[in-house]
């Protein structure tokens, strides 16, 4: 079932997703050589408690920390270590989820650390762009497959390919709701866009093929092939005046 917001379950939503963009600015702005994912975490869990929140993604099927940090050819679900230092040319995924008053807020972006090869800086533009597209489609009236269809053409045009394995979702008092947000599809399917529906779009875009390989800890999720992934989320609501983007946008 999906489940649309009020106008006042979106208010929550927005604040929810200021306070998961606030940490993510604070995380992006410590990245440098040297640091490891594991302080990069402590200052987001520190970030979100000061706030007034709760780390979302702490204990969620028994995930241990507030971020998911996934460097170079992880595409998702790193988990923060003391032993994991940035070094310059990598590219890191900050995904970020915190509760405040009963909703979720879940966005993600990739960084580099110093300078990185021209074909990391592009992917990371290009994965960008295939957000920014997505999120225009969020209209009433369009339909739920036309999000994924604009990401695949998006990255596919660069010749990148899309992870299948993990999806975007509905969010709100929970984390994961329907629908489920495909990053590919043909367009034109599947339930009608209306107001009140609020999806974490969240494209993860290979700089090589398309499979993935998940590391005996359960939950690190690497490139088959060993090359760089990019992802970046927002959570998105549809309103009559088109796209919000939640936590970003002021309305
Ligand atoms: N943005 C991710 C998602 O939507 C983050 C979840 S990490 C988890 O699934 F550990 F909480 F699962
Ligand atoms: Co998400």
């Amino acid at each position: 079932m999906i489940v649309l917001k009020t106008a006042s379950e979106l208010a929550t939503l927005d604040q929810a997703n200021r306070l998961v963009h606030g940490a993510l600015h604070r995380v992006a702005a410590a990245v440098k050589p040297g640091v490891s994912t594991w302080d990069l975490d402590a200052l987001a869990e520190e970030y979100i408690r000061s706030g007034g929140g709760r780390p979302a993604f702490k204990g969620y099927r028994g995930y241990p920390a507030t971020l998911c940090t996934s460097v170079n050819e992880v595409i998702v679900h790193g988990i923060p270590s003391k032993a994991l230092h940035l070094r310059a040319g990598d590219v890191l995924s900050i995904d970020c989820g915190a509760v405040l008053d009963g909703f979720v807020g879940d966005a993600a972006v990739t960084v580099s650390v110093g300078v990185v090869a021209p074909e990391a800086d592009a992917l990371l533009r290009v994965t960008r762009e295939c957000l920014e597209h997505a999120i225009e489609v969020m209209r009433p009236g369009r339909r739920l497959t036309d999000v994924g269809h604009s990401v695949q053409s998006h990255a596919e045009a660069h010749g990148y390919s899309v992870v299948r394995d993990f999806c975007g979702h509905g969010i709100g008092r929970a984390m994961h709701e329907e629908p489920s947000v495909p990053n590919y599809g043909q367009p034109g399917r599947g339930p009608e866009l209306r107001p009140g529906l609020v999806l974490a779009i969240e494209p993860m875009i290979n700089l090589g093929k398309a499979g993935v390989v998940i590391d005996p800890d359960g939950w690190t999720a690497r490139t088959e092939d060993g090359k760089l992934s990019a992802h970046f989320e927002h959570s998105v609501a549809v309103t009559e005046d088109g796209p919000w983007v939640l936590g970003v946008d002021g309305r």
